[in-house]
């Protein structure tokens, strides 16, 4: 079954700035209004200071305006699907809450989870 958030978070990847591990991740969060805003991994000669997929197409959401969210798609070239890093987990957290998590591969393999099973007993706004 085609998803078009599927195919944007493959679309998304082709950009990726990965010069230094050459793993190119793309990313695809859809908002409740049914709209698509899209990351890739932007890496740096200064490592640290990459930024991945996921935490970009937050980011470029959370800077439209976006504020409530449905679903992300996790794009990358992996046979075992390539999960969130820990510090996308925390963002995702914040932001999008206990939201659905496809990750997947170029041919055609995915796998949906939520957030709480990968990232349980979050630390988040509720403790402070
Ligand atoms: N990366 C992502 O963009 N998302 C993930 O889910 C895993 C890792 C990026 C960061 C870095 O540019 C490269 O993949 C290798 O770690």
């Amino acid at each position: 079954m085609s998803d078009s958030l599927l195919d944007a978070a493959l679309a998304a990847r082709a950009n990726a700035h990965a010069p230094y591990s050459h793993f190119r991740v793309g990313a695809a969060l859809a908002d409740s209004s049914g709209r698509v805003h899209t990351g890739c991994n932007v890496e740096n000669a200064t490592y640290g200071l990459t930024v991945c997929a996921e935490r970009v197409a937050v980011f470029k959401a959370i800077s439209e305006g976006a504020r409530e969210f449905r679903r992300i798609a996790v794009a990358a070239d992996t046979e075992t699907l390539t999960p969130p890093c820990g510090a996308c987990r925390q963002i995702l957290w914040e932001f999008c809450g206990n939201i659905e998590i496809i990750m997947l591969n170029p041919r055609g393999k995915s796998e949906t989870l939520r957030l709480k099973d990968l990232f349980p007993r979050a630390f988040d706004a509720s403790f402070l």
